[in-house]
């Protein structure tokens, strides 16, 4: 009998995947494996008896992963399964940011009581005016599961779409996607671009990527869009450049007293993987990767 430990918004569809062999625990201290979504684990002390954990998403930089590997804990991720939800997340950020959606939801919030509302919105709607991303350039820095469905669904939305990846050659990312209009290296993407998007894992080698001498290289008027990790935008510079106008819009999904509340900073909560599919997705592949372990000793990702 096994027994695992749930950390935070663990799908229930992926939790009834487990067999009767396994219990649930609330006391992490008894439990084989601990299921954790973006929960940081760095300051929680692992007892001689877990065996695995395992992240219901891709990123694992809230892992204590040296710890882990002394302790002889093996530790599992769910590369690809939620990126449909992240990638629909990032294109929704790119039309948000071009048109003024949501200043006109909020515009109709505030004259919810006003009689006249039909008349005076179209007066008003002149203040809302946007621009179309069809015939704009994507630049999309990083090529895994999330760049390359974003590149191909922009593409289908006549953008032209510039990618590069640190990790990749260029003839795999020509195999990963035929879609992308140019494969390219990331000084090209700053220039050319009127829309960039990051999509690297949150390593000490992309840590604020995108810095003052980045965004001093983009375009004027660029829109950067973030839904991977805070830690890869130095966002002080990112701001003061949103209010110079340098950066027309800053789209992450990482709030902090940083960019929060800043005009054209438009943040949300971390939502980008927060959809039913993408996290039934992310948990059952969580709890196969750890039955598999832990019953056969596989380590597998699927
Ligand atoms: C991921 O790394 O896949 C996301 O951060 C998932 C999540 O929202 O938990």
């Amino acid at each position: 009998m096994y027994q695992y430990s749930c950390m935070n918004a663990i799908s229930e569809v992926g939790l009834q995947k487990f067999t009767d062999q396994y219990t649930k625990t609330e006391v992490k201290e008894d439990a084989d494996a601990l299921l954790v979504r973006s929960a940081a684990l760095h300051d929680m002390e692992f007892s001689d008896k877990l065996a695995a954990i395992a992240r219901a998403g891709a990123g694992v930089n809230n892992i204590p992963l040296e710890r882990c590997a002394e302790q002889g804990i093996v530790v599992f991720n769910t590369p690809g399964a939620n990126a449909n939800g992240v990638k629909e997340a990032v294109i929704a950020g790119l039309l948000l940011a071009s048109r003024d959606l949501a200043d006109g939801i909020n515009w109709v919030k505030a004259e919810s009581g006003n009689e006249d509302i039909a008349k005076l919105a179209e007066k008003e709607k002149k203040n809302f005016a946007g621009s179309e991303i069809k015939g704009k350039k994507l630049g999309i820095i990083g090529l895994g599961a999330i760049g390359i469905l974003v590149a191909n669904t922009a593409v289908h939305l006549g953008m032209e779409v510039y990618g590069y990846d640190p990790y990749i050659s260029v003839d795999s990312a020509w195999n990963l996607s035929r879609e992308i209009t140019h494969i390219t290296d990331v000084n090209d993407i700053y220039r050319e671009c009127d829309y960039i998007t990051i999509h690297v894992p949150l390593l000490e080698s992309t840590k604020k990527m995108i810095n003052e001498e980045a965004i001093a290289e983009m375009k004027d008027g660029v829109i950067l869009l973030n839904y991977a990790r805070d830690l890869l935008v130095d966002e002080e510079a990112v701001v003061k450049a949103v209010q110079s106008g340098k950066i027309r819009r800053y789209m992450s999904d990482f709030p902090n007293t940083t960019t929060a509340g800043v005009k054209n900073c438009i943040v949300t909560p971390h939502l980008g993987a927060s959809t039913s599919e993408s996290e039934d997705n992310c948990a059952v592949m969580a709890v196969k990767e750890v039955m598999d372990y832990l019953e056969n000793g596989n380590i597998n990702h699927s």
